[in-house]
This record gives C-alpha cells, structure tokens and sequence, in this order.
C-alpha cells in the first residue's frame, strides 16, 4: 500500500480538501486498494471538528464527498515510506523539526503545471476557498502521476 498524508496548520481547509480531491483522483483511477489517503494538522486548535465550512462548500460544489475530522499529526504518521505532502513552507518546516531526514517530504505545488505559486495559502482568514480549491487540483493531477510512475501503478 502506498501511504500519501496531506498536512497543513489546521487540518480543516487546505488539507482535507486535499485529501478529498485525491481520493476522488485515486478512485476514478481504480487505485484505492493500492494508494491510501489520509489528512493532519500540525496544530491541535482544531482537533475532532469537521472540516470548515469553506472546504465542505466547495467539495460540495465538485461533487465531491468528504467527512473527515480534523486530528494532529504524530510521529507515527512519518514513515519514511509515506508521501508527506505539505502545502507551505511553514508546514513543511514544522514537518522538517518533526522527522528531519524524511525522504518523501515535499509541497503538494513541487506537483503543479505551473511554477509561479509554490505555496497553497491558507483560507482560514483570506477566504479564497474556489482559488486553493484550483491549486490543490492541480498540484494532486501532478501528485497522482508522479507516484504512479514511481510506484509503477
Ligand atoms: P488550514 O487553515 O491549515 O488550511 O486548516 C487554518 C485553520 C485554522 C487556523 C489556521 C489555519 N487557526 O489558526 O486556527
């Protein structure tokens, strides 16, 4: 099984719609017996709520199913063999002080068509849910090919 964990801050806008948006990749890839897709926050203000209510919009208008809660990521969650997927730098700094050698620790916009943005921001205040909901699109399009070429799926 090929483990794929997105994270941000909160675990309630960018990275369950993260998580959304590439199970449904995954799924209308006939590939959800082989590619596991999981959300953390890397902080714990939110832990156990659903996901914003931004995010669920917007889902909700892709046709796009989803009710995860929001948890904080561990440890446990860095196995050198999962794809840890960032979507800012900030993150991935605070993913960098939790598990420094990581060896598949990336920014879901290392995966994008377009070089211009590298970070996903964050909605929480901005509320540009249609606009992360295009980056994030994009960035698992990139995602998906890259570990199907890597893990020959
Ligand atoms: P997220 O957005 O990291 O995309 O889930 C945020 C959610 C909550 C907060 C910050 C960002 N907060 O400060 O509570």
């Amino acid at each position: 099984m090929v483990r794929v964990l997105f994270v941000c801050l909160g675990n309630i806008c960018r990275s369950p719609m993260a998580e959304a948006v590439f199970q449904q990749m995954v799924d209308e890839a006939d590939l959800s017996d082989q590619i596991d897709v999981d959300s953390a926050g890397t902080g714990s203000w939110h832990v156990g709520e659903k996901a914003h209510h931004g995010t669920r919009r917007v889902l909700a208008q892709h046709g796009i199913a989803y009710d995860g809660r929001a948890r904080k990521i561990s440890r446990q969650d860095m196995d050198p063999k999962t794809y840890v997927v960032a979507m800012d730098a900030s993150n991935l700094s605070n993913l960098q002080a939790l598990s420094s050698q990581h060896p598949r620790l990336y920014r879901l916009l290392d995966f994008s068509s377009q070089s211009a943005v590298r970070d996903v921001p964050d909605p929480y205040y901005s509320d540009n849910f249609d606009y992360v909901y295009d980056l994030v699109t994009d960035g698992c399009r990139g995602l998906l090919a890259t570990i199907r070429e890597q893990e020959g799926l």
